[in-house]
Order: C-alpha cells, then structure tokens, then sequence
C-alpha cells in the first residue's frame, strides 16, 4: 500500500506568517526519509496554503512523485498541464470550505470536471477523482475514463469509533471501484488511530493522508511521524494480506 504524504499545512503555518519557514520542499524531504511514496499538495484557487512557486519547487525536488490536488477551474488545470506532475486528484472546491468537506458531484453532465480530466489526461497525467464511496459515483467515474478514484474517507473518520457502516460503505465501495477496473485510493481525516482498518481493506492501493501527521510533527518531527503512520499502514496491510 503506498503512502502519500499531503504537506499542505506545513505551508499553512508559514502562511500564518507571510514569511519563508517552513519550507515545504525540507517537508517533502523529510516525509520521502520517513518513508512516504509520494507528496501531495492542493494548489487551491485562494492560495491559502500552496503557492504556485511551492508547487515548482516541489516538481524538482520530489524524490518520489508528486500528487497535485486541484479543481477543476480552468486557471489551476493550466498550471497543472504545464508542471505535469506524476498525479493529478481533481477535488471540489469551495472557498468558504476549512477543507474538501465532500467527493465531487458526478451525477449528471459536469462539463467542468470532464475537460478538465481531458485536458489533463492530454498532458499525460494520471488522474484520480476524489469521490464519495457511493456506487452511483463510482459508475459514472469510470464512464469519465479516469484510471483511478480517491474514496473520500470522512464518514467513516468522524465517527469510527461509534459505527462500522461507514466502514462496511468504504470496504463495499472499494470493491465495487475496483470490479470497475479502477485504481482505488483514500484518504481524508485519517489518524494515527482510525487508518488501520482502511488500510486492510484489500484494494485501497493507495492512501493520502495530511493533517494528522503534520500535526503529530511538531512533537516528533515529521521524518518520524510518517515513519510511525508508514508502521501502522504496514503492519495492517500484512495482517490482511495472510
Ligand atoms: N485527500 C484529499 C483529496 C484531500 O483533499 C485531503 C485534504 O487536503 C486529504 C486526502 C488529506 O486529508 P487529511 O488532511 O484529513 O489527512
């Protein structure tokens, strides 16, 4: 299972500050020693966090590959085409929103998000649709012809400790994503705590995880917290597998 490690909010505090530290790319260093298999980062369209030079940076420096969250509005998909990241994950995006609070809204026609995943497959990135794990979703993400989706996580997050349905949707969810003959990711509010029943659902290929490491970072360096989450992704992952 490969572990991608979101660092936007190492640009949040920097932000918080106007100033230059800390720096993303030292982030994006540490995460990769800690042994992350990609970074992720969201260029939003209110700039809160990442910033157009932070993403050209990181195109350069990433030793493992870039992910790069974006929606779909014209303006970020001509960044996205020409920084040609290994990944692109088309989100929602609202600007009121403190994060993507939902997956995208694929019933019906959404002349958006299908040229943008045209003109970002035409760049040649790989593109991946954040999506709630409904069924009816996961259908009309592979009649888009994208090769992977991210599940959106959150429901099953907020209240793992209370109820297995949401996980049971996510496993069932999973499976079906994948009987489509799509790559399955997840992530969104995944914990040092909640990640490894996710981690064991068989084919989840792929998990982005942010905001939970970035914030066990401060007490233990952030090497050390993707080192910890890498642990527990990996010790769920062989429990599953025998
Ligand atoms: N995946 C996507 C598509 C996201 O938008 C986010 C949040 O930026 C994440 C994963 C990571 O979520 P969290 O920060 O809660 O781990």
């Amino acid at each position: 299972m490969r572990l991608y490690v979101n660092i936007d909010h190492v640009a949040t505090l920097r932000e918080a500050r106007r100033t230059d530290e800390p720096d993303p790319v030292r982030a994006a260093e540490a995460a990769e020693r800690g042994g992350a298999d990609g970074i992720t980062v969201h260029l939003r369209e209110d700039r809160r966090h990442i910033q157009d030079a932070d993403v050209h940076a990181l195109r350069s420096s990433v030793r493992t590959v870039l992910n790069l969250e974006l929606g779909a509005a014209p303006e970020i998909v001509a960044i996205a085409r020409r920084l040609k990241p290994f990944q692109a994950t088309v989100v929602p995006e609202r600007r009121q929103e403190i994060t993507t609070e939902g997956g995208l809204a694929l019933q019906g026609a959404n002349r958006k998000v299908a040229d943008a995943i045209r003109r970002l497959t035409d760049a040649a990135i790989r593109v991946s649709l954040f999506i709630d794990p409904d069924p009816r979703t996961i259908d009309r993400a592979a009649e888009l012809g994208v090769p992977a989706v991210e599940l959106h996580t959150g429901r099953y997050a907020h209240r793992w400790r209370r109820s297995d349905v949401a996980l049971r949707a996510l496993a069932h969810a999973a499976a079906h994503a994948r009987a489509r003959g799509l790559a399955v990711h997840a992530g969104h509010g995944l914990t040092y705590d909640n990640v490894q029943a996710v981690a064991r659902i068989r084919e989840i290929e792929e998990l982005n995880i942010g905001h939970s490491i970035v914030s066990n970072a401060v007490f233990w360096g952030l090497e050390e917290a993707v080192r910890r989450m890498r642990q527990l992704v990996d010790e769920a992952r062989a429990q599953a597998l025998c």
